[in-house]
């Protein structure tokens, strides 16, 4: 809410956020200008279904919740050239009247998107990461909700209220990463290239968008549990809508791995229900 957060201001302080003819930035809609890519199975997630050692670190940072992954976990295969380290995985949210994925299916944005950063593991940093045009793998997951309980997210939840300020940490025993993920759609997935989603928004990132949503329930949802504010500030604000605006692709391909069903392509559900719509408001007008 604050002036200078306001994604269409970001290239004042960060040029490479600056949405220019012929860049390609993130988050993107994804539907019809999607291609088949045949090439295109499923990612290695190596160490993603074992219990690891130690601990991971949860963390409100002010514009988002990021859980800090530990060792252990890498991804590989599924089209991208060469093997990723997972460092942490964060989310993105909208409000008590407005969803927060950043992608969008078909103009539909889902209520929350989780993102797993993966970093290529020729790189000893994320400095030097920011300047190879493949540098980073981000895995997208669309977060839907539902009445239904999901057990998979109960540590993040409950560890929640204790990061509910600017700053907090709360530690979390490391549960298997798998069961964050749509488990058993992981083939059907969508690719392309594009950037970090908040300053430097740096075009370096190989997305792989699942194509179906994983789920939570309401009580699970993060909108209205999370400030943006330190626990001493005069006013508590919530953190809210953390999501940055829909970039054009200017051409750049949008792949649909093998076994996607495409979920977006031809005529939505939506659409017909909009059409139908303004097919009744003509007709009431009478026009
Ligand atoms: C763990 O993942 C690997 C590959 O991703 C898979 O082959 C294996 O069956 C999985 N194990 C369990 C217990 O799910
Ligand atoms: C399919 O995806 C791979 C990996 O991203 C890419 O190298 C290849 O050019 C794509 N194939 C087609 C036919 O576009
Ligand atoms: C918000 O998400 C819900 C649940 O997926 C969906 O039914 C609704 O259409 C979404 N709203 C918008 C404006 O995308
Ligand atoms: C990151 O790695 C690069 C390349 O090896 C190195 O030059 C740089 O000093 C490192 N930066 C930090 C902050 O560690
Ligand atoms: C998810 O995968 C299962 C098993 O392959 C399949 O039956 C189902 O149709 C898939 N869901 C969607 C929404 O594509
Ligand atoms: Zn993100």
């Amino acid at each position: 809410d604050e002036e200078h957060c306001d994604p269409y201001a970001w290239g004042d302080n960060y040029p490479s956020c600056h949405p220019l003819l012929e860049s390609h930035h993130s988050p993107i809609n994804l539907d019809h200008q999607l291609m088949k890519n045949q090439s295109l199975d499923s990612l290695h997630l190596e160490g993603f279904n074992l219990t690891h050692k130690g601990q991971w670190w949860l963390t409100n940072q002010g514009h988002s919740v990021v859980l800090e992954l530990g060792n252990g976990m890498q991804v590989s295969g599924g089209g991208l050239p060469g093997t990723y380290r997972t460092i942490q995985l964060h989310f993105h949210w909208g409000s008590v009247s407005s969803n927060g994925s950043e992608h969008t299916l078909d103009h539909l944005r889902f209520p929350m998107e989780m993102h797993i950063v993966n970093i290529k593991s020729t790189h000893p940093n994320l400095t030097s990461a920011l300047e190879d045009p493949t540098g980073l793998a981000v895995l997208g997951v669309f977060i839907d909700v539902t009445y239904l309980h999901n057990e998979n997210f109960q540590s993040i939840s409950n560890a929640l209220p204790s990061v509910a300020y600017k700053g907090q940490t709360k530690s979390i025993r490391p549960f298997p990463l798998m069961n964050l993920l749509p488990q058993n759609n992981l083939t059907q997935y969508y690719r392309y290239h594009g950037s970090l989603t908040t300053p430097p928004c740096s075009q370096v990132v190989l997305w792989t968008v699942y194509e179906v949503p994983t789920y939570i329930s309401w009580a699970q949802l993060f909108v209205k549990r999370i400030y943006s504010t330190e626990e001493l500030a005069d006013k508590q604000v919530h953190l809210q809508n953390n999501y940055r605006h829909i970039h054009p692709t200017y051409g750049r391909p949008v792949y649909a791995s093998k076994d996607a069903k495409m979920l977006t392509n031809g005529v939505s559900p939506l659409a017909i229900f909009y059409l139908f719509n303004v097919l009744l408001f003509i007709g009431f007008l009478n026009i």
